[in-house]
Order: structure tokens, then C-alpha cells, then sequence
């Protein structure tokens, strides 16, 4: 019996070869059961996540952002915003003038690994550095300056401008501050290092920053999605409806970040999972944890799809059986040469793939390389798959006449199918929602400096 094949059309010389390829790539095809599954698991433990007294607990925090509203097109002033959460560090300073962005200037910086792992005094004595070196190149001699911090982990927020670390994720494990509050280590570093009089008025979640800068150029926007190295979405939920609700009591609607990317944590989704995603996350840096985003994610696809092939080497099914040492080194094949290979699926090209396995050193027949697109359009489908599921499930919940999906994130940006891959799950999964896609560019940077603003407007009013 033959199996399903994915989206990608698939056929080589040897049937018998064809076979034995697809049985060990059956796994990571999703059947509509397992689909229908994770969707139901998705909405009970949204439910447990937003209620007061679980039973047990919910893998997904489904935390309350504190921010109640999104720009209203009177923003002004001059605001600094910092983005942590990839291996690039962001100064921003922008300003804004009733609302709209008249000018921008930004710097990036690349944390270094041992500042990624080292103490977390010295990772924000580095954020505090390099703020200090911004405003220097920058000859910025403005007063004191408010500043929204893009912190892009998983936070407990008790008030728009404190965050308690819940758990390092992606590439960041520093000791010493999960249980912390990053504002005020940020504080403190900017005192010891820096300087300037800075009031840092919000910190948030990048998710939150790209539903903020989506809002700002769409106002149907009510989700924001991140599909980068980690994924993770943020909605507008009703109050009324957030049983476990401690915020202010005549608010009506607030983002919640449900950190998506730890779905499964608790063991939920433990019937989806294949040898390598357990071999992935045996290889992680932060184990056990971040299920549904190793699944998929930016920082895990390339992976995944690496695992495959040299399990296809060592069965003798792909490259005559021989490997070389880069396609077995650990992290060596990344999600942008998965990019790359779907792309060439879709071009009827196979010149990315031929330049790729040609930096791997490996020599290859007509028929592996179809072999490696179908491994490429297997992972992306059920990448696609996951993802949408969730995005479907939102838009059902909302009941919204419209709605926009703000997406920022290096995979969706460069996957070449993704973005009509999820087009047609959603409309499928969310029958009579009408919804689109904008991609917002910097949603993490330029959110977090127009939430600055907010929260400057929002404290004025409270005064006033
Ligand atoms: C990880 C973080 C989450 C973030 C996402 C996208 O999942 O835990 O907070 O939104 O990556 O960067």
C-alpha cells in the first residue's frame, strides 16, 4: 500500500527504494486524526491556561501582557527600545509624531556565546553597554529618555513594566535569572554602566511588539505571530472571558502571549512525536522543554530535516549509503537551506539543492536529490500544519467579522511555501473567518518603541 505523500510529488527509479523512503518519513506526515487531536489538546489546554484554579497545569502560560490598548494614532515623542531574543541585540530610537514614525535609528550588536551563557549580570551589563555606546555614536543628548525592552522569553508579568523570567529559551541560558524581574536587572545594569537617566516603561514579548506594529499599520490586526528561530502567537482576548484575570476591572480586552512554542511541555502531544524530534530535543540546549517549537521552529527545521538524511545514509537509501562529517556535525544544515530546497521544488530546479550538498561534500544521484526535496516538503508541511492548526483555532475563538495576523520571523519571511501553505490550512480549519497575513517588519524593535508610547499616554491619563 502506498503511502500519502505530502504536497510534493515524488517518484525515483526504484520502487522498492521509494518504499522504504516514505515508511520512514510516514511518522512525520500528519493525518487528519492527529491534526484533529492536537487541535482539541491546543483548546483544552488554552482553557486550563486561562482558568483561575486548574486541575493540572497547562503547558500554555497564556499570560496577561498588561497592555490594554493598541496605538491610537497620538503618540508622540522620542522613545528607545531594545530588542533581546536572537543573537542580535537592538538599540532603537525612534520618534513619533501624532501617531506616525518620522524617524528611526537603529544599531545592532551580536551577543557573544559566552555573554548567551554566562552570568545574567553580565548579560545586562552588555545591553547597558551597548545602550551607552548607542546614545555616544548617536552624540544623543536629549533628557531622560523612556524605553520599551523587547525581551523575547517567556515572562510572568505582573504589571506592564516588570517581567519575571519563567525559563531561558532558544539560545539564551544565563544563570541567575529565571525568577528574576528583567526590568529591574536591566535597571540596575543601566545605573552601573551607563549613565543616562533612562525610565524603562514596558517590557514585552516579541510577539506583543509585532501585534503593537501590526495595530499601528492595520487596525483589524488581533493576532501576532513569530516564526523565526522560536514561534510563539499573541491574541486579543476578552476579559470577561480570562477567568485567572488579577488586571484592571473595566478593561475589555488584553493580549495574552500563550508561548505557543512550550505546547506539549506537560507531555500533551506526546503521541505526535517521532524518533527525531525526541533525538532533537535529546541535542537541545534547554531539554525537555519547548516541545512544539522544536517541532518546527527556525532554530530546529534544518535540524530536523539533517536527522532525516542521515538516518536515509545509514539506511542505505540515500547517497549510496556514504556520509561526510559537516552532514553529521550537530546544527551544520540550517532552516535556510530547507528554505532553499523548497524553493527549488517549487522553480523545478534543483540548483539551490545541488549548491548546498555541494558545500556538504557529498556526492549525489537524480534521484537523491529528489529524495531531499521530498524530505524539505515533508518537515515544512507539517510545520505549516502545526502552526496553522493554532492560528485556525484563534480565529474560531475571536469570532472577529475580520482579522489581520501581524508575522514577523526569518522562517515565514524566507520560506518560499509557508505563507500559502498556512493561507490554505487556515481557510480550511476556520471555515467562513476571513483573515490575512501582513508581514510587519521589526515588529519587536518598533513595537516595543511605540508600546513606550502607550504606556507614556497611558500614565498621563492616569495622572490627569
Ligand atoms: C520563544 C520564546 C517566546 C518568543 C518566541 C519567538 O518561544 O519563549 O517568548 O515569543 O520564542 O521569538
Amino acid at each position: 500500500q502506498r503511502l500519502p505523500m505530502g504536497s510534493c510529488p515524488f517518484a525515483i527509479s526504484d520502487p522498492v527504494q521509494q518504499a522504504q523512503v516514505e515508511e520512514i518519513l510516514k511518522p512525520l506526515i500528519l493525518t487528519q486524526d492527529v491534526i484533529d487531536r492536537v487541535r482539541d489538546v491546543f483548546e483544552d489546554e488554552m482553557k486550563l491556561g486561562l482558568a483561575k484554579n486548574p486541575p493540572k497545569l497547562s503547558s500554555l502560560q497564556m499570560e496577561n501582557t498588561f497592555l490594554p490598548e493598541l496605538p491610537n494614532g497620538t503618540e508622540s515623542g522620542e522613545y528607545l527600545a531594545l530588542d533581546l531574543g536572537g543573537t542580535n541585540f537592538r538599540v532603537i530610537l525612534m520618534e513619533l509624531k501624532e501617531g506616525t514614525i518620522q524617524r528611526e535609528e537603529v544599531k545592532y550588536y551580536k551577543v557573544p556565546e559566552e555573554v548567551r551563557l554566562g552570568p545574567g549580570e553580565q548579560l545586562f551589563d552588555f545591553l547597558a553597554d551597548c545602550i551607552k555606546d548607542f546614545l555616544e555614536k548617536k552624540h544623543y543628548t536629549g533628557e531622560k529618555l523612556t524605553l520599551g525592552f523587547c525581551f523575547s522569553f517567556p515572562m510572568h508579568q505582573k504589571a506592564l513594566n516588570v517581567g519575571i523570567l519563567v525559563h531561558w529559551t532558544k539560545s539564551f541560558n544565563c544563570p541567575g535569572v529565571v525568577g528574576k524581574d528583567a526590568v529591574k536587572m536591566l535597571n540596575d545594569a543601566i545605573h552601573r554602566r551607563c549613565g543616562h537617566a533612562i525610565d524603562v516603561v514596558a517590557v514585552l514579548n516579541d510577539t506583543t511588539g509585532t501585534i503593537v506594529k501590526g495595530a499601528y499599520v492595520d487596525h483589524e490586526t488581533a493576532i501576532g505571530l513569530i516564526l523565526g528561530t522560536g514561534s510563539n502567537a499573541c491574541y486579543l482576548e476578552r476579559v470577561s472571558r480570562i477567568e485567572k484575570w488579577e488586571g484592571q476591572h473595566d478593561a475589555e480586552e488584553v493580549v495574552i502571549d500563550i508561548e505557543f512554542g512550550a505546547f506539549g511541555d506537560n507531555g500533551v502531544l506526546d503521541f505526535m512525536k517521532t524518533d527525531f524530534d525526541r533525538e532533537i530535543n535529546r541535542n537541545s540546549l534547554l531539554v525537555g522543554s519547548f516541545t512544539y517549537e522544536k517541532y518546527f521552529a527556525g532554530k530546529y527545521l534544518g535540524e530536523i530535516a539533517r536527522l532525516i538524511l542521515v538516518k536515509l545514509v545509514d539506511e542505505e537509501l540515500l547517497f549510496k549509503g556514504k556520509c561526510t562529517e559537516k552532514l553529521r556535525t550537530v546544527g551544520s544544515f540550517t532552516s535556510q537551506y530547507v528554505s532553499h530546497i523548497e524553493k527549488d521544488s517549487m522553480e523545478l530546479s534543483t540548483e539551490e539543492t545541488e549548491k548546498i550538498l555541494g558545500e556538504f561534500g557529498l556526492s549525489y544521484t537524480q534521484d537523491d536529490l529528489k529524495i531531499i526535496k521530498y524530505v524539505c516538503a515533508v518537515i515544512s508541511e507539517r510545520a505549516a500544519n502545526l502552526v496553522s492548526i493554532c492560528l485556525a483555532h484563534l480565529l474560531c475563538r475571536m469570532d472577529k467579522p475580520h482579522c489581520t495576523i501581524a508575522v514577523d520571523g526569518s522562517l515565514f519571511e524566507e520560506h518560499p511555501r509557508l505563507r500559502t501553505l498556512m493561507e490554505a490550512k487556515i481557510s480550511a480549519w476556520a471555515p467562513g473567518k476571513q483573515f490575512k497575513f501582513l508581514m510587519v517588519e521589526d515588529g519587536s524593535g518598533k513595537g516595543a518603541a511605540l508600546i513606550a508610547a502607550i504606556a507614556t499616554r497611558l500614565r498621563a491619563h492616569s495622572k490627569a
